[in-house]
């Protein structure tokens, strides 16, 4: 008796791992918590195998802790007699809805089994989307950055749900970041926007991630000086 949290990826069904397809692929009931995740999840997985769940757009935690003790009622007898499935985008374990269905399955549900498959996760992704080497040594911070909100104090910084680009520039830009953003990273047949011009992002949309740097931080790594030597030398 087994649920998976399978991690999706970005949104690019090529980037699913290969353990995260073939768990979707046997597992009995494959649940999705939004439409995004379910148009990744059926490209490897049947109509017949999706699970419903209803998930309503609230903030009210009594609301909230009702409907996911409602998904873990309707998701523990399918995991008790074969697999269930709950994926989500990027990874289960990174800023994501997985979390709750977790803590609700241990608490109501405990002899279910909740395994995890990661996933590409966006703080990651982004980094080759906007060509962007995070060096060793380099410090590396995960933040949320919703309303027009700009968390600053380290050298650098991921933020999630950008949802007011122009605003959350200023204050970046205020504070001495160079920001790069990137709406819909890897998702199949969406158009895909990586930018550091905020006029462009004006629309709010909550795949929006930024990339924020104080110019100059950290150490240049060894092989970016090599010198004047060539090619030809090495012969
Ligand atoms: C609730 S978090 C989910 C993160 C996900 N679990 C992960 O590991 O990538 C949602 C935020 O992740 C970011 N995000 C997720 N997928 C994205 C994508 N394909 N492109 C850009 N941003 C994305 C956005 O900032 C969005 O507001």
């Amino acid at each position: 008796m087994t649920l998976y949290g399978v991690g999706l990826g970005p949104g690019d069904a090529g980037l699913i791992t290969i353990k995260g397809r073939e768990t979707l692929e046997s597992a009995d009931v494959v649940y999705t918590p939004g439409r995004l995740s379910r148009s990744v999840a059926t490209e490897y997985v049947d109509d017949e195998q999706l699970g419903d769940l209803d998930f309503p757009m609230t903030r009210d935690e009594d609301e909230l802790r009702d409907a996911w003790k409602a998904a873990a009622a309707e998701i523990a007898p399918t995991a008790a007699d074969g697999t269930a499935a709950f994926v989500t985008l990027g990874d289960p374990n990174v800023y994501s809805t997985f979390g709750h269905l977790r803590r609700t399955l241990d608490r109501f549900h405990p002899a279910v089994d909740v395994e995890v498959v990661p996933g590409v996760s966006t703080v990651t992704a982004f980094a080759t989307a906007f060509d962007v080497e995070i060096t060793a040594g380099s410090e590396l911070v995960l933040r949320e950055a919703a309303r027009g909100a700009a968390p600053v104090g380290p050298d650098r910084l991921v933020l999630f749900k950008v949802t007011d680009v122009p605003t959350t520039h200023e204050k970046l830009r205020e504070a001495g970041y160079d920001v790069t953003y990137g709406r819909r990273l890897f998702m199949n047949g969406h158009e895909t926007i990586v930018t550091d011009d905020p006029s462009r992002l004006e629309e709010r949309d909550y795949y929006t991630v930024a990339y924020a740097e104080k110019p100059g931080v950290g150490e240049a790594p060894a092989t970016a000086a090599f010198g004047a030597e060539t090619e030809a030398d090495d012969d």
